[in-house]
C-alpha cells in the first residue's frame, strides 16, 4: 500500500469535490481527489447532464411534431431512434467528464480512482485508506467529504432498471415505453415523465402530497399542470403507490388514493414500466464516520455549519451528503467556500437565496421566497406578475405560456422572491439572485434597461407592475397586504 502526505484530500468528485479540488490547487494547497466511480458525480454523468441532453432532444421532437403551426410542413411525423439518442447522450457525457480531471491536473491537483474510507488519524493528521487498483494511504491535514446522495428506495419496489426504475435506468433506456408510470411528482418525475410523454409514452404521475412540485411557487406549478394535462399527462395526487405484481407482459400497479371524503381508495394502474423517483438520501455508509466521530443529524445528513464544518475539526463536509438543496450548484458553492477556508482565507456560505430551476416544459424558476414565505417571515408584500403572453419574444418563438412575478417588501421595495416559469426561465432567473444578494429594491430591475425583444423584459415588466407602472399590460391594483 502506498502513502501519501497530502495538504487536504477530497472524497467524491462531484459538482461540489472536483470544484473543491481545483480550486485548492489555484490556491497552491497540496491536494488529491478520490473518486470511485463517476469524475463529476451524480451530476455530470447520471444528473443533470444526460437528463438536459434528453430534455433538449424531446423539445425538439416536441416542437417538429407541431411546426405545421408555423407554415412548416415535414413530410412525415418525426421519430424517436432512443439507440442514436443514447450514444448522443453519452458523447455530451464524455466531453464533460473528461474535462474533469483535465483541469485537476492542470491546477496541480493529484486525483486518484478508488472507495475512500476514513479511519482513526495518527500524528495530528486525518487518515484516509484508498481500496482500489492502487490501494494508498493518505494523511492530510485536511477532509473535504462530498460523498453526494443516492435515490431512496420504498418497500416492495426494488430498482431492477426493468420494469422499476430510478432515474439512472430511465435516463438509460433504448425504447420508449407504451406506458410509464412515474411514482413521485418532484424535479426528477416530472422532467423525465414529460421527455416521455413526448416520445408518446401514456405517463402517469403517482404523488403523495395534495401537489406537484410543493416547494415551488404555486402559480407556476399551477401551469406546468396545465401542460401536463394538455400532454396527455395523467396527475395523480394524494396518491400514494403500494405494491405492483408483474403480469409478464405488463406490470399491474396499486396505488392508494383518496376518493375526496379522505376514505381511501385502491386504484391499479397497468403499465410497462415504473420509474421511481421519490426523492434522494446522502451517501454516509462505510465512510468509517462513526470511527472518527463525525456526527449526522436524524435524517442521515452529516451535520456542518456555514463554513461547511463538521464535529470534527478539519473534517468539513459538501453537497448532498450535508442536506438541504440538494443542487449541484449548491454543491459548488460549498465546494469552493470550503477551499477557500482550509487555504486560510476568511470565507462562509453567506448566501441569500441558492436559485432552483425545474426543467419542465414550460421551465419554473426561483430564487428567494415565495409570497406563502415571505409572509410567514412577517413580510406585507407586493407582487407583480407578467405574463409571457404580452412578451413580443415570446409570441414571436411560439412560447407564450408561462410569467415573471417579483415579489418585494410594502415598505422597503426590496425584491424577496422572484419566480418565472416559461421558456428560458431557467436563464431568465440568474438576474434575479443578482438582485437579491444585492439587496437591490424593485426600482432597480425597472430602471435597468433590458433589451428588446428579449424574455428578460418579462422579468423588468413584473417589477414595473409590482410598481404599478408596467407597459405593456393593464396594470391592476397592487396586491397583497400579508
Ligand atoms: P454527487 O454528484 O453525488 O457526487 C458524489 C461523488 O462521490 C460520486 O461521484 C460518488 O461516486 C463519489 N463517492 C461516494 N462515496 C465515495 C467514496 N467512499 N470514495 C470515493 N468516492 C465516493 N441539480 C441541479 O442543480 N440541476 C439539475 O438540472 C439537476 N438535475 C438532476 C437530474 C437527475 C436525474 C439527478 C439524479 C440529479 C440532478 N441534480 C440536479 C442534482 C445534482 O446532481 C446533485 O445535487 C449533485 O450532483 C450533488 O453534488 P455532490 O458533489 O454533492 O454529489
Ligand atoms: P423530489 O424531492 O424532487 O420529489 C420527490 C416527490 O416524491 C415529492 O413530491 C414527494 O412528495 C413524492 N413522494 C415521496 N414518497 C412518495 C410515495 N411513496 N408515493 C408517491 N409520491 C411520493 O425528488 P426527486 O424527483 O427524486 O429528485 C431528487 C432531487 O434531485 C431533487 O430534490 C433535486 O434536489 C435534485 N434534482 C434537481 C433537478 C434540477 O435542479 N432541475 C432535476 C432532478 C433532480
Amino acid at each position: 500500500m502506498s502513502e501519501l502526505r497530502v495538504d487536504a484530500v477530497v472524497i467524491g468528485a462531484g459538482p461540489g469535490g472536483y470544484p473543491c479540488g481545483i480550486r485548492l490547487g489555484q490556491l497552491k494547497v497540496k491536494t488529491v481527489v478520490v473518486e470511485r466511480e463517476y469524475w463529476g458525480g451524480v451530476c455530470l454523468n447520471v444528473g443533470c447532464i444526460p437528463s438536459k441532453a434528453v430534455i433538449h432532444a424531446a423539445k425538439t421532437f416536441d416542437k417538429m411534431s407541431h411546426a405545421d403551426e408555423l407554415g412548416i410542413q415535414i413530410a412525415s411525423k418525426p421519430t424517436i431512434d432512443m439507440k442514436k439518442l443514447q450514444a448522443w447522450k453519452s458523447g455530451v457525457v464524455a466531453k464533460l467528464t473528461g474535462g474533469v480531471r483535465t483541469l485537476l491536473k492542470g491546477n496541480g491537483t493529484q486525483f486518484i480512482d478508488g472507495k475512500a474510507k476514513l479511519a482513526k488519524g495518527e500524528g495530528g493528521l486525518h487518515k484516509v485508506i484508498v481500496e482500489g487498483k492502487e490501494p494508498t494511504t493518505i494523511l492530510a491535514k485536511s477532509v473535504v467529504i462530498a460523498t453526494g446522495s443516492r435515490p431512496i428506495n420504498i418497500p416492495g419496489f426494488t430498482v431492477d432498471q426493468k420494469r422499476i426504475l430510478d432515474s439512472t435506468g430511465a435516463l438509460a433506456l433504448d425504447h420508449v415505453p407504451p406506458r410509464l408510470v412515474v411514482i413521485g411528482g418532484g424535479y426528477i418525475g416530472l422532467e423525465l415523465g414529460m421527455v416521455y410523454a413526448k416520445f408518446g409514452s401514456k405517463v402517469t404521475v403517482v404523488e403523495a402530497l395534495p401537489t406537484i412540485l410543493a416547494s415551488m411557487d404555486k402559480d407556476c406549478v399551477a401551469v406546468v399542470a396545465r401542460k401536463l394535462k394538455k400532454m396527455g399527462v395523467e396527475v395523480l395526487t394524494d396518491a400514494k403507490a403500494k405494491s405492483w405484481e408483474d403480469k409478464g407482459d405488463r406490470a399491474v400497479l396499486t396505488v392508494e388514493g383518496k376518493d375526496g371524503s379522505s376514505k381511501p381508495t385502491a386504484i391499479t394502474i397497468d403499465c410497462d414500466k415504473i420509474l421511481l423517483s421519490v426523492g434522494r438520501r446522502p451517501n454516509t455508509e462505510g465512510l468509517g464516520l462513526e470511527e472518527i466521530g463525525v456526527k449526522l443529524d436524524k435524517r442521515g445528513y452529516i451535520v456542518a455549519d456555514d463554513q461547511c464544518r463538521t464535529s470534527v475539526a478539519n473534517v468539513y463536509a459538501i453537497g448532498d451528503v450535508i442536506g438541504g438543496m440538494m443542487l449541484a450548484h449548491k454543491a459548488t458553492k460549498e465546494g469552493e467556500t470550503v477551499a477557500e477556508i482550509i487555504a486560510g482565507h476568511k470565507a462562509a456560505v453567506d448566501v441569500r437565496t441558492i436559485p432552483a430551476v425545474v426543467f419542465t416544459d414550460p421551465e419554473i424558476a426561483s430564487a428567494g421566497l415565495t409570497e406563502e414565505e415571505a409572509k410567514e417571515k412577517g413580510h406585507t408584500v407586493k407582487v407583480g406578475k407578467f405574463p409571457f403572453a404580452a412578451l413580443g419574444r415570446a409570441l414571436s418563438v411560439n412560447d407564450p405560456d408561462g410569467f415573471a412575478k417579483v415579489i418585494c417588501d410594502a415598505k422597503t421595495e426590496e425584491i424577496l422572491g422572484v419566480h418565472v416559469v416559461g421558456n428560458g426561465a431557467g436563464d431568465l432567473i440568474s438576474e434575479a439572485a443578482l438582485a437579491i444578494e444585492m439587496g437591490a429594491v424593485v426600482q432597480d430591475l425597472n430602471l435597468t434597461v433590458h433589451p428588446h425583444p428579449t424574455l428578460s423584459e418579462a422579468i423588468r415588466e413584473a417589477a414595473a407592475a409590482a410598481l404599478g407602472e408596467a407597459i405593456h399590460i393593464i396594470n391592476r391594483p397592487i396586491s397583497g397586504a400579508g
